[in-house]
């Protein structure tokens, strides 16, 4: 397996361009199943998560191309051949439950294997099908799969509350809404970049949907969906994540395609802690000059709140803050497994269920660290940029799921980070 190899002390200058979002590509993606006419997605990330998404749609029947290196795909679900997404695939990704709303609206069948757990926690995936239910779709857990069938004469519209924020859920049963006879209503939406994006897309479809970025989304179901082209929205993690690199090691980074508005709450951290943000033509200039951090506390929560794929990657920056910062994790359990792995670099964490105290210390030291999700091992390299001498992050295929060349990207802003091939 791959690792990487981070020299650290080394300040940055120049530009990353920021890719599609994988988190919006993989609900994108499964979109086709509601029409028999192509999709196309441009800005779409090269990750292997999106490889892992076209297997499944594959073997579901849909033809995928991939164009122009894989930035656009082109998917085209005119005669699907299958209903069933094995456990081999989704055992890899759990995104692959996204497919469960669109076949069942279009098929008016599915079977989808149930997840099971992951590196974060149990992540369960009852708020997806409790959702359907309020759709019409009759529910039977066998063998580990999802049986799901729509009544005769199709899904038909409901009310939609949902007890707790999910980015799934919502957008499995806003897929499956457009094509429900009558109105849906989904309360207590997720409000993310995502879903408006994934909205956007469908409404381009010819679905109508409104109030997409609100708590209350409105869907009023039509017969068919036709062909369309979406351009996939920015990467917000990605996005926080290079702007936290020249935060950590000094100098100043321009990321192409960032938006403030996609990260807001998280810019309100950095600059707390001393880090000057600024909104160009392009993107966003993040720079640091001189002097430490200072210690922020940071709460995870849903958008547009702090965002819990970015709480690893935060917590690397804090670990050399100038004070103590509190971080708590509101939204996974069991996410910080990088506390241990950022203390093997001289990090001084502390710990207790959802709450990380970080006592900032003046400088992390390089060390072998091993990766244990994929947010997780960015934060290492991360820190790796600020430790002094050599840090070789392990097991590194995490990485690869949701960050497109970061060893090229950081490497051409003058970091020192190189991949080292697996034996
Ligand atoms: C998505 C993102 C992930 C991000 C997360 C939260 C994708 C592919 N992944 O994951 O990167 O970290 O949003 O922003 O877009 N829950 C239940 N029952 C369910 C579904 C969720 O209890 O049926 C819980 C989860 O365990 C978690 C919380 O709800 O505690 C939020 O999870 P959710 O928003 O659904 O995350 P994902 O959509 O899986």
């Amino acid at each position: 397996m791959d690792s990487i190899l981070v020299e650290g002390g080394h300040e940055l200058a120049g530009e990353i361009p920021i890719a599609g979002a994988k988190n919006a590509c993989l609900t994108l993606m499964p979109a086709t199943l509601l029409s028999d006419g192509p999709l196309t997605l441009t800005n779409a990330p090269r990750l292997s998560d999106i490889q892992t998404m076209t297997q499944l749609l594959q073997s579901l029947g849909t033809e995928v191309t991939q164009m122009q290196g894989g930035q656009v795909l082109s998917l085209s679900s005119h005669a699907l051949t299958g209903t069933r997404a094995d456990y081999d695939i989704v055992r890899k990704m759990r995104a692959s439950i996204l497919v469960l709303g669109p076949l069942l609206a279009r098929e008016g069948r599915a079977e989808v294997s149930l997840p099971g757990g992951c590196a974060i926690g149990a992540r369960p995936v009852d708020l997806h099908l409790s959702a359907l239910e309020k759709l019409g779709a009759e529910l039977d857990l066998r063998d580990g799969y999802v049986h799901a069938t729509a009544p005769s004469g199709g899904l038909r519209g409901g009310i939609v509350d949902f007890p707790l924020v999910s980015v799934g859920a919502t957008e499995n049963v806003l897929m499956a809404a457009t094509l429900a006879r009558g109105t849906t209503e989904i309360r207590n939406a997720a409000r993310e970049p995502e879903i408006v994006d994934l909205a956007e897309c469908l409404r381009a479809m010819g679905a109508r949907i409104e109030g997409e970025g609100t708590s209350t989304i409105t869907v009023e179901g039509v017969e068919a969906l036709s062909p369309a082209t979406h351009r996939v929205v920015s990467d917000r993690i990605e996005l926080g994540t290079y702007m936290l690199a020249p935060a950590i090691c000094g100098g100043w980074v321009e990321c192409i395609g960032g938006r403030m508005d996609l990260v807001a709450a998280f810019c309100e951290k950095l600059d707390a802690a001393g880090i000057t943000i600024e909104e160009t033509a392009r993107g966003l200039k993040v720079s640091r000059h001189n002097g430490r951090v200072r210690a922020v506390d940071v709460a995870t929560e849903p958008f547009p709140g702090f965002p819990t794929d970015l709480q690893a990657q935060m917590m690397a920056l804090l670990c050399t803050a100038d004070g103590v910062s509190r971080l708590e994790e509101n939204i996974f359990e069991n996410r910080f497994m990088h506390a241990p792995e950022l203390m093997r670099m001289g990090a001084r964490i502390d710990v207790q269920g959802g709450h990380a105290t970080v006592t900032g210390v003046e400088r992390l030291k390089g060390a072998p660290v091993m990766a244990t999700d994929l947010r997780a091992s960015v934060s290492l390299i991360l820190a790796g940029l600020a430790a002094e001498g050599e840090t070789i992050v392990n097991r590194v295929y995490h990485l690869d799921r949701g960050y497109e060349r970061v060893e090229e990207k950081l490497g051409a802003v003058g970091a020192r980070v190189s991949r080292v091939a697996g034996r």
